[in-house]
C-alpha cells in the first residue's frame, strides 16, 4: 500500500464501548465491501484534530452476534476509508487470578479457536500466507499503555487472548484447558479480526477488557451475560476516555509504521502475478 503520512485512526468498539467522547464533524456513512455488508454503516468526525472512523462490532443496538460478524467486510469498509491504525476494543473473561474484572489488558498474542467464520481475503486465484507471529502493532500498544496511564486506568501490558467461537461461554473443562495453555484473557471476536488487518496491512491492537472469571473460579459464579453487562457499564466511561486519550497521541504518527505493518504483503503472496 501507499503509506499515508497522515495517520487516520479505527476504532472497532465492542460491548461497552458503543460510541467516541468529543469528536466533531460526525457523520455516519455506509461504506460498501465486495466481502458484504459491514456491522452498520461507519461513523466519520474527528479527535483533536485526528481523523477518526468508529464502527460498532456488533452494529448499533447490538444486534449482529460473534460468529455473523462479517470481519472481512468491516476491515475492508474501515481500509477503504482510509483507515491506517485500528484500535480494537472488546469485553473479555479473565483467565488469570491477577487480571480481576475492571482490568483493561493490551494483548499481544491471540490463540485463534474460531471455526465457523472466513478468515482470509485471499482464496483460489491469489493465494498469500501471510505472517501473524507478532499480530500486534507495538507502537500502537506502546500508545495505548500510555494513554490508559494518563487517565489512571488499571492496564496490563501483554497477554494471550484466547478466541472461541461461542456464543455459549466455555465450560469449566474448557476454560481450565485454556488456563493450562497459559491464555489471559478469553472472547470471542478479536479473530479473524486481528488476521484481516494484518492482511489488509493496517496496524492493529487490541484493549481486552475483563468484565468476568469466566467458569474457572472457584470463589466467583460461572459468567453470565448480566454480570458481563453490569461490569461492562462500569468500563465505558474508562474505556471512552481511553480511546479520547490515545488518539492525539497516535496523530501525531506520520509516515509508515517503523514495526512494517504496512508490508505485510511483501513476502506472503505465493500466486506469481500476472504477465
Ligand atoms: N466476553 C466477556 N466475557 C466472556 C467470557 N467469559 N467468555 C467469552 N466471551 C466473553
Amino acid at each position: 500500500m501507499t503509506p499515508s503520512s497522515s495517520p487516520v485512526i479505527g476504532i472497532i468498539g465492542g460491548s461497552g464501548l458503543y460510541q467516541i467522547d468529543g469528536l466533531t464533524d460526525v457523520s455516519w456513512r455506509q461504506v460498501s465491501s465486495p466481502f458484504g455488508a459491514p456491522s452498520d454503516a461507519l461513523c466519520f468526525g474527528t479527535l483533536e484534530g485526528t481523523p477518526v472512523v468508529f464502527l460498532p462490532r456488533h452494529g448499533r443496538g447490538h444486534r449482529v452476534p460473534p460468529s455473523e460478524i462479517n470481519f472481512r467486510a468491516n476491515i475492508d469498509a474501515l481500509k477503504r476509508a482510509g483507515v491506517t491504525d485500528v484500535l480494537s476494543v472488546s469485553a473479555v473473561g479473565s483467565l488469570r487470578e491477577d487480571l480481576p474484572p475492571g482490568t483493561f489488558v493490551v494483548v499481544d498474542q491471540f490463540i485463534d479457536r474460531t471455526f465457523a467464520r472466513e478468515k482470509s481475503f485471499f482464496g483460489t486465484g491469489c493465494v498469500a500466507h501471510v505472517s501473524v507471529a507478532k499480530p500486534v502493532c507495538r507502537r500502537l500498544g506502546d500508545a495505548v499503555m500510555d494513554a490508559c496511564g494518563d487517565v489512571t486506568i488499571a492496564a496490563r501490558r501483554g497477554g494471550t487472548y484466547l478466541v472461541m467461537e461461542g456464543p455459549q461461554f466455555s465450560s469449566l473443562a474448557e476454560s481450565e484447558l485454556y488456563r493450562a495453555w497459559g491464555c489471559s484473557v478469553i472472547g470471542m471476536t478479536n479473530m479473524p479480526e486481528a488476521k484481516l488487518a494484518r492482511e489488509a496491512e493496517l496496524c492493529y491492537a487490541s484493549v481486552a477488557m475483563v468484565t468476568d472469571f469466566d467458569s474457572w473460579h472457584p470463589g466467583h459464579d460461572a459468567v453470565t451475560v448480566d454480570q458481563v453487562v453490569s461490569v461492562m457499564h462500569a468500563n465505558s466511561g474508562k474505556a471512552r476516555a481511553l480511546v479520547k486519550n490515545v488518539v492525539p497521541r497516535l496523530g501525531g504518527h506520520a509516515g509508515p509504521c517503523v514495526h512494517g505493518c504496512q508490508r505485510a504483503l511483501d513476502h506472503a503472496l505465493i500466486t506469481a502475478p500476472e504477465a
